[in-house]
């Protein structure tokens, strides 16, 4: 008896050890090892068996060969199901080293960066970024800003004029904005003060495109509109922009000028950490007759305004020795930006 049960089992395990597939397992799992697999049907020979000593010891190896047996379907299906796991991986394998090579990212152009980065920082200073028309009327552009008809400081825009009539404008009296100050005349106009706003925009001139000098260039107005403003306030604005776009490092300071629009007026300049002195643009007390024009008392109300071109700021910034390079779009020279 206990040879058959032994070579029973032995059998059993050669079956299980051949098993190829999870199906065969669960078949074979059936066949030996359930209540009615081949093993279990030893015990109905136990009857026949004659000393109790025998029953016992036969029954017992007759258990352990099922415990044995299951370990083994156990192990056998375990084997096989981390196979076939493998397998799947393998099969749905998706080879990501094919994405590592991807197509060149491009970034915004270097008049964008400092345009973007000059509304952040005047943001942060407490402005609203507001937005004027690139086709302008006479009037904004220069009337309205204390230029009127024959004003010698008009002959200095070199204007571009245009046929298109805007709504607002008179054959003849329509051109492409010289300068960022009517969006000045269009706040006052448009809005109520206190006004704290900046202005940046594509401006337009004239010119023959050389080293320092495009036709269409950028620039950045900022306007303050508000009670009991000072020259103080505008040489503290100055200062804190400075400070916040180019560094702690930087200093700027006003040189008395002239402009239509501003009285007094002051050119502002910006010194490197290294001593040197840059131009940046022009600045000065709102005029009282540009107050008029925007609607408001200059009894009541007073203010400063300042602008300066982007492009000519990005140039000194990242040392573009010509500016013409800028807008040739030469992949090589705008990728190092
Ligand atoms: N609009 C002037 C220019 O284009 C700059 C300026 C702006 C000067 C505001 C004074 C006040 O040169």
């Amino acid at each position: 008896m206990l040879t058959d049960i032994t070579a029973a089992r032995d059998a059993a395990l050669t079956q299980i050890a051949a098993a190829a597939t999870l199906d065969e397992v669960a078949l074979l799992t059936t066949r030996l090892a359930g209540k009615k697999g081949e093993l279990a049907q030893l015990k109905t020979k136990l009857g026949a068996l004659e000393t109790v000593e025998e029953k016992k010891a036969a029954g017992q190896a007759i258990n352990e060969a099922i415990s044995t047996v299951g370990d083994s379907l156990d192990t056998q299906r375990e084997v096989l199901s981390s196979a076939a796991l493998a397998e799947q991986v393998e099969s749905e394998r998706i080879d990501l080293t094919e994405f590592t090579k991807r197509p060149a990212r491009g970034h915004a152009h270097l008049v964008t960066q400092a345009w973007e980065r000059l509304e952040d920082v005047f943001i942060g200073l407490g402005f609203q970024v507001v937005e004027g028309p690139e086709v302008e009327t006479d009037w904004h552009n220069f009337e309205a800003l204390n230029m009127g008809d024959g004003h010698p400081a008009r002959g200095e825009f070199d204007t571009l004029f245009v046929d298109h009539i805007p709504p607002e404008g008179n054959a003849g009296e329509t051109l492409l904005r010289t300068h960022t100050s009517p969006v000045q005349i269009r706040t006052m106009l448009e809005s109520e003060p206190p006004i704290y706003i900046v202005a940046p925009g594509r401006v337009f001139r004239r010119d023959t495109p050389d080293a320092t000098h495009m036709p269409v260039f950028h620039q950045i107005e900022c306007l303050v509109i508000d009670r009991g403003i000072t020259m103080a306030d505008l040489a503290g604005t100055i200062e804190a922009f400075t400070k916040a776009f180019f560094g702690a490092g930087f200093n700027s300071r006003l040189r008395p000028s002239y402009f239509p629009f501003t009285e007094p007026s002051a050119e502002f300049d910006i010194q490197r950490p290294n001593g040197e002195w840059i131009e940046l643009g022009g600045s000065g007390m709102v005029h009282p007759n540009v107050l008029r024009a925007g609607g408001l008392d200059p009894e009541e109300w007073s203010g400063f305004a300042f602008g300066f071109g982007i492009d000519r700021m990005a140039k000194e910034r990242h040392g573009v020795e010509d500016i013409r390079e800028m807008y040739t779009n030469d992949i090589r020279f705008i990728e190092q930006f």
